[in-house]
């Protein structure tokens, strides 16, 4: 497609000459929109200012948002090691940064210093049994790592060579597998396209040594982000859909990934809609194709993502952190954003709940960073890579009880009842009582009534933790081991308004 190429270099040229990030006379289809800096210069405009935290950067109620660290160029994946350093990869310098952990519990690294340079593009990093595996452009490497001492030892070996480069999707993100593999995602080498090589827009598993290369499963775009579901051990990705199809198709992707599973690109779009450009004559592989778990809006570019294991944020246990990097050819920018995706509980079936969890990066078109990895801390804590503004972001539950990162830390508060109008908080507070006897609430929260054998939870400072719609979420979906209730939406809200007040 040349002429297409052509359209977005004139667009990307006519940004840089005109230092503004709209999009000019083109088509929706061909919208360039991307912001200054991460594109066409490498660099972003540093990290946000305590103004910025204070006045646009939001987290949800109860949690807090301060720096961890700046002027990380380029930051990319991370992954505390078990001493709790953070390795921090700059896949544009070839060099793995390293965060020395909190020893003076300040909520800031103690220092810094760069574990490893000279590598090809590295991305994806893991550690396992002794080792740090790193995931380059066309190879897998890994070293030996001391955790206590922060150190690598010995010389790098690269244990899987010959990858498939070239082309777009560089990245290659690596993690170890409950299983003990190596999992390795490849992207594709176009947007869209039939590839000669089928490691190409593809998950390969390899055996820990680099040998018995497998290709996992197929039709994946580029999944940057994938993790394990804590109980289930499933396989979650995401995927960045195809460009060049309009603001608002198709939908990135978050995918079960089953072994042999075959996730439609370039023949399907979301779920199951044949590609205009591939889909016809594919029809079979149209129809084969597993259709996502969740989409979220197109072009919001979701990278890394991390299950929430801990549980330090409550209603966080088993949810999935996902770092939505940004659209870049869209005309109204989109994404930019951490969000959380909570599943029904109980093993029910039923779509995902998509919430915001670290936003206003984006603003009216004006971006002042781009997320690409979320972890969890061993302190419980949420630890976002920015490669926009050369940053790490913390994001804590609460803001005493923990240290926060010091410049620009901001914690939300509002009325936890502000989503009710006054005249209706009484009578709600009533039949929200009401059902909170006939749901017999109490046998496991109240001291005084628990049921034999039942160590109570005690119900206690809610109003700090929730307002009224998240509290209603909770309840649509509570963390097991609280059981589901069969609620309506207007019983889930005066019970809200009853246990909020
Ligand atoms: C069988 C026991 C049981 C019953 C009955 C029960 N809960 Fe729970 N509830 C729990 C447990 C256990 C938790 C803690 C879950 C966790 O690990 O986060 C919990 C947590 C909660 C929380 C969150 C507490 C916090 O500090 O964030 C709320 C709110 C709540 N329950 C409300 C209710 C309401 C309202 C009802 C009745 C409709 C109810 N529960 C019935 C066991 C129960």
């Amino acid at each position: 497609m040349p002429r297409l190429v052509k359209c977005i270099g004139i667009a990307v040229s006519m940004l840089a000459v005109l230092g503004a990030g709209a999009c000019f006379l083109l088509p929706e289809r061909f919208a360039v929109n991307v912001p200054l800096g991460s594109m066409l210069t490498g660099t972003g405009p540093g990290a946000p200012t305590n103004d910025q935290f204070a006045t646009r950067i939001r987290v949800p109620d109860g949690f807090s948002v301060g720096l961890y660290a700046t002027d990380i160029e380029n930051a990319r994946f991370l992954r505390f090691t078990s001493s709790g350093d953070l390795l921090v990869s700059q896949p544009r310098r070839g060099e793995i940064l390293l965060l020395e952990r909190d020893r003076n519990g300040d909520g800031l690294p103690d220092g810094r210093r760069t574990l490893l340079s000279g590598l090809d593009r590295s991305l994806g990093l893991d550690l396992d049994d002794g080792w740090l595996y790193i995931g380059e452009g066309s190879a897998v490497a890994r070293v030996r790592f001391d955790a206590e001492a922060g150190t690598t030892v010995g010389d790098i070996e690269r244990i899987v060579t010959g990858i498939p480069e070239g082309g777009n999707h560089w990245t290659r993100t690596l993690r170890i597998g409950p299983d003990g593999h190596i999992y390795l995602s490849v992207g594709s080498s176009c947007n869209v396209c039939e590839e000669s090589d089928p490691r190409r827009a593809a998950m390969l598993r390899y055996r820990i040594d680099g040998s018995g290369e497998e290709i996992y499963a197929a039709g994946m775009r580029n999944s940057v982000g994938f993790d394990w579901r804590p109980g289930t051990n499933e396989l979650y990705a995401t995927d960045n859909g195809r460009d060049l199809l309009g603001d608002d198709f198709p939908p990135c992707e978050l995918n079960r990934i089953e072994r042999g599973g075959f996730y439609g690109w370039p023949y399907a779009n979301g779920d199951n809609a044949p590609d205009p450009d591939f889909g016809a004559g594919n029809e079979a592989k149209v129809r084969s194709a597993r259709a996502p778990d969740h989409g979220f809006r197109a072009h919001n570019a979701p990278l890394g993502m991390t299950f929430v294991r801990g549980d330090a944020a409550p209603g966080y246990r088993g949810a999935a952190l996902v770092a939505l990097h940004g659209s870049w050819n869209r005309s109204a920018k989109d994404g930019y954003k951490v969000v959380s995706l909570h599943w029904p509980s109980n093993g029910r079936a039923g779509p995902l709940e998509e919430r915001d969890f670290l936003w206003g990066l984006e603003v009216d078109d004006d971006v002042i960073g781009r997320p690409v990895d979320v972890i969890e801390g061993p302190d419980g804590a949420f630890y976002i890579s920015d490669d926009y503004a050369n940053s790490v972001y913390r994001v804590a539950y609460g803001s005493a009880a923990r240290a926060t990162a010091a410049p620009g830390a901001a914690t939300t508060t509002r009325d936890p009842l502000a989503a009710v109008q006054e005249a209706a908080r009484p009578h709600l507070a009533a039949t929200g009582s009401a059902l909170y006897a006939r749901h017999a609430c109490a046998t496991c929260h109240d001291p005084a009534t628990a049921r034999p054998g039942v160590v109570p939870v005690v119900l206690e400072d809610l109003a700090t933790r929730y307002d009224v719609p998240r509290m209603m979420s909770f309840l649509a979906a509570p963390t097991p081991p609280m059981p589901a209730f069969d609620l309506t939406e207007d019983d889930r809200r005066a019970l809200a308004v009853h246990l909020l007040r």
